[in-house]
């Protein structure tokens, strides 16, 4: 499949996820077989651009992967010119967010609240693919609700407007992210258009992910929450669906070496203090379920790690930590 100028094969995709998908997490997937790497939403509010929250975002320097820049708002000519600042800033795609369930988002009727409204759509899709020379891409889930499901109509909208690719979350925006992500709605959008299409939502493990494919012949494959603490996941899929075969999963030595990679770039991008915090959320996930034999001590390491201020004494708690553990991985 194509975005513009860029070729994939059956690509597996970072999603955007405002607060996780940042710099340093970007640049740890594309190391890790990621073939596509979205950024977090920058909305369309100008006024907002200068903020110190809208300046991080827009940090691309040392990346090697394309860069897909997601834009949230509701407007299609503040868009176009979000899209353009963008464009200006380094973005080699835009993407734009009709899925995030958010109400800080959906009560100004940006992210999936858009989808109630298809002429509003159409408006801000040729706007945008209008206002920038490169490739425009959309993500979605599959309707406001049970009721309004919509996927089909605004993947036809989209393809119209100029759209080169398809992101769909087999959720609607009630469903929140509860109960399960269903595929047969992302098999029908599939079958229903011809740009590429990218399957999202609930893809944990590499057979999970070679099963959807299969179940929705979808182009690509879009992982979120999975990746959160387990970049690995993008090789991981990648090498199974290639032979059928898993990787096993990485060594401590590893894990602890990308950890310390991740939370040097986290420091750098946004200074110790703020470095620090935002590191507690992401060394919570690569600790998850890697050592459920030990889940109580993983606990208590936790939350002691928690308390930490100084990025000196996170990283030595890190790597003692991974010293002392025997790796039992979740199933
Ligand atoms: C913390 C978090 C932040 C997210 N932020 C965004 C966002 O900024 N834009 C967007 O389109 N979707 C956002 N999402 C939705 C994800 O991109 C993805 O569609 C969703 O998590 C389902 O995929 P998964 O089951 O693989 O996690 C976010 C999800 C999470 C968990």
């Amino acid at each position: 499949m194509n975005i513009g100028k860029h070729t994939f094969n059956s690509p597996v995709i970072l999603a955007p996820m405002a607060g996780v998908t940042d710099s340093p997490f970007r640049k740890l997937c594309y190391q890790l077989g990621a073939d596509l790497c979205v950024s977090e939403m920058i909305t369309s509010e100008k006024r907002l651009w200068k903020t110190r929250k809208t300046q991080l975002r827009l940090n691309h320097e040392g990346e090697q992967g394309i860069r897909s820049v997601q834009i949230a708002g509701t407007d299609p000519l503040k868009l176009a010119e979000a899209a353009r600042f963008n464009v200006k800033h380094g973005a080699q795609i835009i993407d734009i967010n009709m899925g995030c369930p958010a109400k800080k988002i959906c009560n100004v009727q940006a992210g999936s609240a858009l989808l109630k409204n298809e002429p509003l759509v159409a408006d801000i899709l040729s706007s945008v693919v209008a206002a920038v020379e490169v490739p425009v891409t959309l993500k979605i889930r599959t309707g406001w609700d049970a009721q309004s499901k919509n996927a089909l109509n605004i993947a036809k909208i989209a393809e119209d407007c100029g759209i080169q690719s398809l992101s769909v979350h087999g959720r609607t925006r009630a469903d929140a992210y509860r109960g399960e992500a269903e595929y047969e709605t992302i098999a029908a959008v599939k079958s229903a258009v011809s740009i590429p299409v990218i399957a999202n939502g609930d893809i944990t493990s590499p057979e999970k992910a070679k099963a959807v494919l299969e179940y929705t012949a979808a182009d690509g494959l879009m992982i979120g929450r999975a990746a959160q603490g387990n970049p690995w996941i993008f090789k991981q899929i990648k090498h199974y669906l290639a032979t059928n075969r898993l990787l096993t999963p990485p060594e401590n030595e590893e894990v602890c070496l990308v950890l310390t990679e991740h939370l040097h770039n986290l420091y750098q991008l946004y200074g110790e203090l703020s470095g620090v915090r935002i590191a507690r959320k992401h060394i919570g996930w690569y600790i998850k379920d890697r050592y459920i034999k030990d889940r109580q001590v993983t606990e208590s390491f936790r939350k002691h790690i928690n308390q930490v201020d100084g990025a000196n004494t996170q990283i030595k708690l890190i790597t003692e930590f991974f010293n002392l553990q025997q790796p039992t991985l979740a199933a």
